[in-house]
């Protein structure tokens, strides 16, 4: 059986990570984490970081067989030479009580990684037994500050990539695989 493959928008590139591989690799995280938490006595938090991980997150927690609850926040995008000087400010903030939980962030990509650092230091003084970090897509050649991920799901070159969450002015968010941008000229 022939696959149907729709044609690519033209300010894409190429597909860089196609829908089975991810559905491949995010049941295989799925399944890390079930194995790491497997004997939390509370719930596991996972919080999203809106608006990029709704879509890893719906997959994510779909494979989950511990206790936990889905949460999620709002970061302001500072743009480009803002998120160079770090700067990272919450919009929206959980709507879950952090504190004497164990805390699963769950990302679509680390950048700098400042907005990864920003989280993980505003929740672990919130008095949290532990913050972890479950991230879609790493960016080596970017980062700024090191961050500790625990559960990663494919490292990519530095590229402005879309879909599955991720999107270029709100394009191409919903695409089911990770494509890279054509840069606008
Ligand atoms: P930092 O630099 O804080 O950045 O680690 C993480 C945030 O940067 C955004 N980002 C992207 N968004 N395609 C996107 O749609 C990309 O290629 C990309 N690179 C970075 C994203 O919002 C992420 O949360
Ligand atoms: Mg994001």
């Amino acid at each position: 059986m022939s696959e149907i493959i729709p044609p690519l928008s033209k300010d894409l590139k190429r597909v860089l990570i196609n829908e089975d591989a991810i559905a491949k690799r995010v049941s295989e995280l799925a399944a890390e984490i079930n194995e790491k938490y497997k004997d939390i006595e509370e719930p596991l938090i996972l919080v999203g970081v809106l608006k990029g991980s709704f879509i890893f997150m719906a997959d994510l927690v779909r494979h989950l067989t511990i206790p936990h609850v889905v949460d999620f926040i709002a970061i302001s995008s500072y743009g480009r030479k803002g998120a160079e000087r770090g700067e990272v400010r919450l919009l929206m903030d959980t709507r879950e009580n952090l504190s004497g939980h164990h805390v699963l962030i769950v990302e679509d990509i680390l950048d700098s990684g400042n907005t990864l650092n920003y989280l993980i230091t505003a929740f672990k003084a919130r008095g949290t037994k532990s913050v972890e970090t479950a991230v879609f897509l790493d960016k080596p050649e970017r980062h700024q500050i090191p961050v500790d991920i625990q559960f990663m799901g494919f490292e990519i070159p530095d590229v402005w990539v879309v879909g599955y969450g991720l999107d270029y002015k709100e394009r191409h968010r919903t695409l089911p695989y990770i494509a890279e941008m054509i840069p606008e000229k």
